[in-house]
């Protein structure tokens, strides 16, 4: 089956209809995802907080992108599946851009990739473009700069914010940014962007003036509970659901009741006792007698 095209996305906006997007790290997740026609994956570099346990995205290296890429891409068909670029693999020069994007399409093998900033990396996304790569973009909160904004806030909140935030998003479409995330940007404003713009926008915490909407998972299933973002909804908690499971699980072994004779394999017995004598009785639950 084909995957998605940025046509595609492009003619979601044009025709009106939502953008469901998620993130996915993993194979047996990204087959879910995709089971459930979800159109739009990112292998976000959230995943250094979410999977991997750092408190930020900042040490997230382009080799654990590229680990969790090449998962996401087996476990998909359809979806269009999109690589963020980490910390300081776009940033030195448009030569490392180049080189790292080409390295998520072609070992990686995504079909686009997601960077962050906006008049500032116009002209790298531009050259990735002409490269043929397709490219995301991602403005208002970005995380890899958290250090610079002085922590996980709202953006675009003075005039002058918000007249910047908009001229990101205009220079990013510019340079041919097939897509943009507005991240953490108050909803008229984030609506006035997405008015302005041919191409679609994904929020994530910008309202629902949006063309689409972006949910890291483990906030949405409920799976990451370290803290819960205000512009995440819980869809579920798997969280509670694992750990009651793995209560049991304890229990069961503790008890004897696991494994029982269906988890369990058998033999004809009298060869062991011909070579070596009798040996211990195992008593299995669900055993039939004799
Ligand atoms: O890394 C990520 O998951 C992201 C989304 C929140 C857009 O950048």
């Amino acid at each position: 089956m084909p995957r998605l095209t940025i046509r595609e996305v492009q003619a979601m906006k044009e025709r009106g209809e939502k953008i469901p997007m998620l993130t996915a790290y993993d194979y047996p997740v990204a087959r879910m995802v995709d089971e459930a026609g979800i159109p739009l994956v990112l292998v976000g570099d959230s995943l250094g907080q979410v999977v991997l346990g750092y408190d930020s995205t900042i040490p997230v290296t382009m080799e654990d992108m590229l680990h969790h890429i090449k998962a996401v891409v087996r476990g998909s068909q359809r979806a269009l599946v999109i690589g963020d670029l980490p910390f300081m693999s776009y940033h030195a020069s448009a030569e490392d851009a180049l080189r790292n994007s080409g390295r998520f399409l072609q070992e990686g093998g995504c079909q686009a990739v997601k960077l962050e900033g906006g008049t500032s990396v116009a002209p790298t996304v531009k050259r990735l473009v002409e490269c043929g790569i397709p490219v995301m973009g991602h403005i208002g909160l970005t995380p890899q700069s958290v250090n610079q904004l002085g922590g996980y806030r709202v953006q675009g909140k003075t005039p002058e914010a918000a007249a910047r935030l908009l001229e990101d998003a205009l220079a990013l479409e510019a340079a041919g940014a097939f897509c943009i995330v507005l991240e953490c940007v108050p909803t008229p404003l984030a609506a006035l962007i997405t008015g302005r713009l041919a191409a679609p926008t994904i929020g994530i915490g910008a309202g629902a003036g949006c063309d689409g909407q972006v949910q890291v998972i483990s906030d949405m299933l409920g799976l990451f509970t370290d803290f819960v973002p205000k512009h995440a909804k819980q869809y579920a908690v798997l969280a509670d659901t694992i750990k009651s499971a793995l209560a049991a699980y304890a229990a069961e072994v503790r008890g004897g009741q696991f494994p029982s004779a269906k988890q369990s394999y058998t033999m004809d017995e009298s060869l062991l006792t011909s070579l070596y004598g009798p040996s211990p009785r195992i008593k299995l639950v669900g055993e039939s007698q004799g």
